[in-house]
């Protein structure tokens, strides 16, 4: 039997995530979609011909017919949703980062999930379902680069996007909410443990715009583990060449390098102005296999009764990491870091 899957939220990345549903995960189906903006309901019904087409969550909540839901809106909306699926019925939810956006929608969030023993519950930070992420995860493990020494994850969104962003800024949470938290999630998933203490800086330094939404458009952060690895991040959207998320881990015994060349194609132009490349343009087309395997594997997880890879301890420690570390950046002062999450029953 198929798993029956609704989403809410069609915009940027809810519109690729069912175009992945209805034609990329074998075993799944896109049975329903939700969202507010019209032209968006019309676009995907017309094209995938789900059996609920609504612009009322409510609606969909009452019409039930589905096993999973993914939650692809707007981040300020992801914790009402999640609680209102949870109270609901629903057993199991995918959503997209970040769950909520403060640490009361967090504390709810857990309460709902945690009162529903058994819910699949799993959190969009990608990332982790990159096939040279998970290789180097397991040559860590295997101890094949000794004693981890400094971490360095790097996001570069392609500039040219001033607009967007200062008006997605309000309802993202910011730079180091929005983009900094999945590096901060690979970075826990890869050393197993949370960070200690967190130093950052950042500015504006193209985007005058984000000075009105108090929003920056270049971040650094350096980390102290609880292993001891020191872990740096550095974000930034103004990348004047395109996207750019090479990946280093530096060990005791060696080196593992990702992306270090973002190349779009594997052609190299060669002329008068010299030797050149294309880059990847965004995100999406970086990262894009990973959005179907996360999709595949929530789907497999409903199949299976298995426990999600990203989990709701996850998704909680990632929100509360990025109000410290935004904190420190906007401080420039050293903050120390300690979770609240607790477990269920804890
Ligand atoms: N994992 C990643 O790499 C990644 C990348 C980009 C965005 N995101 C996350 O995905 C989410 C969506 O981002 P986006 O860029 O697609 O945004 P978007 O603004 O393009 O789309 C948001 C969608 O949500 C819908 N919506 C909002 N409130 C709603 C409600 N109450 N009921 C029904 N529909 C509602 C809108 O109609 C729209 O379809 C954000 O939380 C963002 O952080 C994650």
């Amino acid at each position: 039997m198929a798993v029956r899957l609704a989403i809410v939220g069609l915009g940027r990345l809810g519109y690729e995530h069912a175009r992945n549903i209805h034609y990329r995960i074998p075993g799944a189906e896109l049975v329903a979609i939700c969202s507010v903006v019209q032209a968006e309901l019309d676009r995907v019904a017309a094209e995938m011909s789900p059996a609920l087409v609504t612009t009322s969550f409510e609606e969909l909540l009452a019409w039930g017919q589905f096993d999973g839901l993914v939650i692809a809106t707007n981040s300020g909306t992801h914790a009402q949703l999640i609680c209102a699926a949870a109270a609901g019925g629903v057993r199991h939810v995918y959503t997209e980062k970040p769950i909520g956006m403060s640490m009361d929608e967090l504390e709810q969030i857990r309460a709902a999930v945690q009162a529903n023993p058994g819910m699949t519950f799993q959190v969009g930070y990608n990332h982790r379902f990159d096939p040279d992420m998970m290789e180097a995860k397991r040559r860590i493990e295997a101890g094949e680069i000794g004693r981890p020494v400094l971490i360095r994850l790097v996001s570069r969104d392609q500039k040219g996007l001033e607009e967007f962003i200062v008006k997605f800024s309000p309802t993202s949470g910011g730079l180091v909410a929005d983009m900094m938290t999945h590096d901060y999630d690979t970075a826990r998933w890869l050393t197993g443990g949370d960070a200690v203490r967190i130093f950052g800086l950042g500015g504006v330094y193209a985007f005058e715009g984000l000075k009105a939404v108090d929003d920056i458009d270049n971040a650094a952060i350096m980390m102290e583990f609880s292993d001891g690895t020191m872990v740096q991040i550095e974000a930034s959207r103004t990348s004047p060449y395109g996207y750019h998320a090479p990946a280093e881990i530096y060990g005791t015994k060696g080196c593992l390098k990702i992306g270090e060349n973002s190349w779009k194609n594997r052609m190299i132009t060669m002329g008068e102005g010299g030797v050149s490349r294309v880059c990847t343009e965004w995100f999406y087309e970086y990262w894009e296999d990973t959005y179907r395997a996360e999709l595949a594997d929530f789907v497999a997880c409903i199949q299976e009764g298995r426990t999600p890879r990203v989990t709701l301890e996850d998704g909680y420690k990632a929100v509360e990491w990025a109000r410290v570390a935004a904190e420190a950046v906007r401080t420039g002062e050293v903050r120390e870091y300690t979770s609240q999450f607790t477990q269920e029953g804890a």
